[in-house]
């Protein structure tokens, strides 16, 4: 059987596991935007793009001239969408998205599936996916979303991607640090 592509979720997260607030991010962190834009845009094969699945809030969070992100193979999930957003693959089910992404016509154009929020499409990848990458922002945000409590037996810290600093970076008086979580078998 084919190999199946792998599936990352990435978020940033508050100390109290925030992760928005009013449809937006609480927080302006450059870095951790471009960390976001490097890795969920990078391919190893140059033909292939990488896809972002995300919930409809998401892709509404994300500000008009940014949307499609681009470079990638942009799905949003929505019961009460019928018609897919400009640019967008719509699905009605995270597992039909996945489903469909992992079918043999997707797997040879697409090369990994990043799933990039919110809340509940964060917790339906958590069954699935392979690695987590969260950038862990060392202070409390007032939020209205939040990422899910995820097994760390299950998920544990690795360094398994050379792409990502192990620092600790500061910005606008906010400090953060990017950790990459791999599921054990
Ligand atoms: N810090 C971060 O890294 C990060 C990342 C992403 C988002 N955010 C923030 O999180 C907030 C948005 O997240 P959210 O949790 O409120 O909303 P969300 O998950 O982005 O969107 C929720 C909507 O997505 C659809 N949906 C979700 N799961 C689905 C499923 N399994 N099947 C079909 N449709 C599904 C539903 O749309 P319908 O109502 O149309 O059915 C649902 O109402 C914003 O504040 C955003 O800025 C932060």
């Amino acid at each position: 059987m084919a190999q199946k592509l792998p599936v990352f979720c990435i978020a940033a997260v508050a100390s109290n596991r925030g992760i928005g607030k009013d449809r937006r991010l609480p927080w302006k962190l450059d870095g951790d935007l471009r960390m976001f834009s490097r890795l969920t845009k990078e391919t190893r094969t140059p033909e292939k793009q990488n896809a972002v699945v995300m919930g409809r809030e998401t892709w509404l969070s994300i500000p008009s001239r940014h949307r499609p992100l681009r470079d990638r193979v942009n799905v949003v999930l929505s019961r009460s969408l019928e018609e897919p957003p400009d640019g967008v693959r719509l699905y009605h089910g995270f597992q039909e998205a996945i489903d469909s992404l992992q079918s043999d016509e997707c797997r040879d154009k697409i090369e990994t599936i990043w799933v990039v929020g919110g809340s509940s499409v964060y917790e339906a990848a958590l069954c699935i996916c392979d690695r987590i990458y969260l950038t862990h922002i060392e202070k409390e945000f007032d939020c209205d979303t939040f990422f899910p409590v995820f097994d760390t037996q299950l998920f544990q810290p690795a360094s398994v991607d050379p792409r990502v600093p192990k620092d600790i970076k500061a910005e606008n008086d906010v400090s953060y640090r990017f950790c990459v979580y791999e599921r054990q078998q």
